[in-house]
C-alpha cells in the first residue's frame, strides 16, 4: 500500500480517545466517527447516563459485526462525569487509567449555550433604548453567565490538564524514530471552541462568546505550554451544526439543515448546517497521521459562516 492511500493517511486503528459531551450531537459524532474507523477504545464522559449509553447503542446498532464477535463490543465506555467537577475529573481519570494504559488523543468537547443575552431590534426597526439594554442585561443573574465558564473554560481547562499523564504515557510508546520514516502522531488534546469566539459582532450574547474566546486562547497557550512535552494542542471552531444545544430557533422540526438551501447566503454562505460527515472527516484527519503536522491550530468548519456573521441578526 502506497503511503499516500487514504487507508493509511487516515489510518487511526488502536487509538485510544477520550471524548467529553459524548453522549450527544457532535461528540457522540466523534466517538462514532473514532469507533467506525478502527480505534481501540473510545471513552465518552458526560453527565447523562442514558445519553452515554446511547451513543454506545447506535455504534452497536451500526456495527452489528461487533454483537457477533463479542470481543469489540465494549469499544465505546461511557464514564458519567461532570466537567466542572475535579472530583468527578479525578474518579473518571481513575476509571480510565484501570482500563487504558494511554491516551493518544483527548476531545474535550462539552460545552453549554447559556443565557440568551440577544437584544432585538423594535419591530418598527428602532433600537431598544441604552435603559432596556442595561434591565435586559442586567436581568441576566451573574451566575447563570458565570455557569457558562465554569463549563466551557474552567471545565474545558481542568479536562486537558486531568488527562496530561495519559497523554505523555501515549508518546513514550512511540517507536524511534527512523531517518526518513515519517514520526507517528504525537498524543494530542483537541478543544471544541465555536466560530463565536470569533465574533465581535453576535449582539449581546456575551456569555457563551467570551467563553469560547477564552477557549481559542486556552489552545494557544495550552500548546505553547505543552511543547516542551510534545503533547499537542489543537482547536475546532464549527458554524452552525444540528445538535440538541444548537435546535431550536435555527431549525425546523424534523430537518438537520444539511442540504444546500437550507439558510440564506446571508447566514451561511454554503446555505447549509455542518452534517456529521463534515465533522467526522475532520476528526479522522486531524486524529490520523496526515494531521500530525498540526499543533497550535483552530481548525473552522462553518460554510464561511464567520465572514459574515454580523449580518445574520
Ligand atoms: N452545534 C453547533 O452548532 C456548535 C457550534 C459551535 C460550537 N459548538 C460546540 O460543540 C460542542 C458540542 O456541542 P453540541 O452542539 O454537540 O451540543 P450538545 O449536543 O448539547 O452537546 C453538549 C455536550 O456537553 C455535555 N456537557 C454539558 N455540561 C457538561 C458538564 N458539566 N460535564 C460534562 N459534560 C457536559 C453534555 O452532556 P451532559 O448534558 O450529559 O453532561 C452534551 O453531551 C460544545 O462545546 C459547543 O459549544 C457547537
Amino acid at each position: 500500500m502506497s503511503h499516500l492511500q487514504a487507508e493509511n493517511l487516515y489510518n487511526i486503528r488502536g487509538l485510544v480517545a477520550v471524548i467529553t459531551g459524548g453522549g450527544s450531537g457532535l461528540g457522540r459524532t466523534m466517538a462514532l466517527t473514532l469507533a467506525t474507523n478502527g480505534a481501540a477504545k473510545v471513552f465518552i464522559l458526560g453527565r447523562r447516563e442514558d445519553a452515554l449509553n446511547e451513543t454506545v447503542a447506535q455504534f452497536q446498532a451500526t456495527n452489528p459485526s461487533t454483537k457477533d464477535t463479542g470481543a469489540e463490543t465494549n469499544i465505546i465506555i461511557p464514564i458519567v462525569t461532570d466537567v466542572t467537577s475535579q472530583a468527578s475529573l479525578e474518579a473518571a481519570y481513575a476509571a480510565i487509567s484501570a482500563q487504558t494504559t494511554h491516551v493518544d488523543l483527548l476531545l474535550v468537547n462539552s460545552g453549554i449555550l447559556g443565557p440568551p443575552a440577544k437584544i432585538v431590534d423594535n419591530p418598527d426597526g428602532s433600537k431598544p433604548s441604552i435603559a432596556e439594554v442595561k434591565d435586559y442585561l442586567w436581568s441576566i443573574p451573574m451566575e447563570d453567565f458565570t455557569r457558562v465558564f465554569e463549563v466551557n473554560t474552567t471545565g474545558a481547562y481542568y479536562t486537558a490538564i486531568a488527562f496530561l499523564p495519559l497523554l505523555d504515557a501515549a508518546n513514550k510508546r512511540r517507536v524511534a524514530p527512523q531517518k526518513n520514516v515519517l514520526s507517528s502522531p504525537l498524543a494530542q488534546i483537541v478543544i471544541t471552541s465555536s466560530i463565536a469566539g470569533y465574533s465581535r459582532r453576535v449582539p449581546f450574547d456575551f456569555a457563551y462568546n467570551l467563553s469560547k474566546a477564552s477557549v481559542n486562547h486556552l489552545v494557544k497557550v495550552l500548546s505553547t505550554s505543552l511543547t516542551d512535552y510534545n503533547i499537542r494542542v489543537n482547536g475546532i471552531a464549527p458554524g452552525l451544526y444540528y445538535s440538541e444545544m444548537s435546535a431550536g430557533p435555527n431549525f425546523e422540526e424534523g430537518n438537520t439543515g444539511v442540504s444546500d438551501g437550507s439558510f440564506p447566503t446571508s447566514m451561511i454562505p454554503m446555505t447549509r448546517a455542518g452534517g456529521e460527515e463534515d465533522i467526522a472527516g475532520l476528526v479522522l484527519w486531524i486524529a490520523g497521521p496526515s494531521g500530525g503536522y498540526i499543533n497550535g491550530n483552530i481548525l473552522v468548519t462553518d460554510g464561511g459562516r464567520l465572514s459574515v456573521l454580523q449580518s445574520s441578526y
